[in-house]
């Protein structure tokens, strides 16, 4: 079943008297299980796409069906119920609160949610056990390198168990070796079932993905199945 569908989205801003369009057309459509890598040139419009695929902004013109439902034209704080529901973001600069630690950022959604304390806990222990984190739980981001404090940022994406995980820019931040710590939790996410997309300027990064989407100035390009040998 395709959990994300896309009918022709636009995208574009009103600069001075000017429209610029950003986003020009895109359609595509995503299965529940799916690991999708969209990739494309900085400023083609993936962090755009992403906002949009993540309810964080809505198209100009087009249809998104998110689960079956036409969420095109949702208000925000319909938007941002979805969000907290479906939807678990990875951002490059990991975008963790430095007052709280390891534990308390990855019940953060759970707490949103009105999760027992007791049950946050456990949850958020689990997530960050999951990611090789079950020893730091109560080092704040400042005592974590900065893998850890990506993998803490999956682990709360992930705590709620929602539909979609998407990552932008995920290892954008981190040597090579926290990257692949990174990819290969993604990997075995989506070994488990999980949806995943990630938005990458980076090939090596886009093919450990199933299928990668090239966009390019606003538009798709290829989309083209990844084999694994
Ligand atoms: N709020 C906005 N108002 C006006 N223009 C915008 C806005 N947001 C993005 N743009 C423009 O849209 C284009 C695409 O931006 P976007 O952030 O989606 O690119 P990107 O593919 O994510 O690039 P990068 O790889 O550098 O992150 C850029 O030219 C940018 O200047
Ligand atoms: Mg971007």
């Amino acid at each position: 079943m395709a959990l994300i569908e896309m009918e022709q989205i636009r995208k574009s801003y009103k600069m001075g008297g000017d429209y610029l369009e950003v986003l020009r057309g895109i359609s595509l459509s995503i299965d529940q299980g799916d690991y999708v890598a969209i990739m494309g040139p900085s400023g083609s419009g993936k962090s755009t796409l992403m906002h949009i695929l993540g309810c964080l902004d809505v198209p100009t013109s087009g249809h998104y069906f998110l689960a079956g439902k036409d969420i095109s034209r949702f208000q925000e704080s319909k938007l941002a119920t979805i969000r907290r529901q479906q939807i678990g973001f990875v951002f490059q600069s990991f975008n963790l609160l430095t007052a709280l630690n390891a534990l308390e950022n990855v019940a953060l959604p759970l707490l949103y949610q009105g999760t027992p304390p007791r049950i946050q806990r456990e949850r958020a222990k689990e997530a960050l056990t999951l990611v090789g984190l079950g020893d730091r739980l109560h080092h704040r981001p400042s005592q974590l390198s900065g893998g850890q404090q990506q993998r803490v940022a999956i682990a709360r994406a992930i705590v709620s168990n929602p539909p979609l995980l998407l990552a932008d820019e995920p290892t954008g931040n981190l040597d090579s070796h926290a990257g692949q710590e990174v990819l290969s939790i993604f990997t075995r996410l989506h070994d488990s079932g999980q949806t995943v997309v990630v938005i990458t300027h980076d090939a090596q990064i886009a093919h450990h993905a199933n299928r990668i989407i090239q966009i390019l100035d606003g538009t798709i390009v290829s989309s083209q199945e990844v084999t694994h040998v």
